[in-house]
């Protein structure tokens, strides 16, 4: 039996592209780029813009949205997309064709992970355990939303979603879960650099 997702995965009113990432994204000459949590593509297509037809983009989320995504690239002439999708099941997400590619692929084979995906412990926290062995020393790490919470977002608040009741504590209702993946996994390792605050860490190349 399917048990498919019933519940609003994340917050959709995302509109246009994120400018900060793609901003970032062009200064750093980075070539092999992947996006946790794709949604429309919005600022997928900014990134093939900015890479025009060089390198590698690898975009991960739910079959229905990857597959929009990539024919959205496709018809604006970008050819350079990988998809990597999963199924709605609810124990399912991202996690599972990130493993893929380190299981097929290897470490350090991307320069740069912009992790916009569920902004939960539960699934980011290993999201980010994986995408680091996936990111290539000097590459960037770039999360979105470090100051969100379930209590805060318009569409699973517990008023919007009585059901979010069932799925998580009110402590983690009320904590800012991006903000503890960074807080307590990627800011206190010594191999990364804060860039952009709460935000952009590099990976340092060993000395
Ligand atoms: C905030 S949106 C991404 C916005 C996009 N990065 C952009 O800048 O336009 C979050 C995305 O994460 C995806 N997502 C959330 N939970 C997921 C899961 N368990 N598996 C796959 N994708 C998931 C949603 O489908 C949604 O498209």
């Amino acid at each position: 039996m399917t048990v498919a997702r019933a519940y609003p995965e994340t917050d959709l009113n995302v509109a246009g592209p994120n400018e900060r990432t793609v901003e970032f994204f062009a200064t750093t000459g980075a070539r092999r780029y992947a996006e946790i949590g794709v949604y429309k593509a919005d600022t997928a297509l900014g990134i093939a813009d900015v890479l025009g037809g060089a390198g590698e983009i690898h975009l991960f989320d739910y079959e229905d949205r990857v597959a929009a995504a990539v024919a959205r690239l496709h018809e604006a002439g970008h050819g350079n997309v990988v998809a990597h999708p999963n199924s709605r099941r609810l124990l399912d997400s991202y996690n599972w064709s990130l493993m893929r590619m380190l299981q097929e692929h290897g470490e350090g084979v991307l320069d740069y992970v912009f992790l916009d995906g569920a902004h939960t412990w539960a699934h980011d926290a290993l999201a980010y355990a994986i995408a680091d062995r996936l990111l290539a020393p000097g590459g960037h790490l770039d999360f979105d939303d470090y100051t969100w919470s379930l209590r805060h977002s318009p569409s699973m608040n517990p008023d919007a979603f009585p059901e979010i009741e069932q799925l998580y504590s009110d402590d983690q209702i009320d904590a800012r879960q991006v903000a503890l993946v960074v807080d307590l996994l990627v800011r206190p390792d010594a191999r990364y650099e804060e860039i952009v605050p709460n935000k952009v860490f590099r990976k340092r190349v060993a000395a």
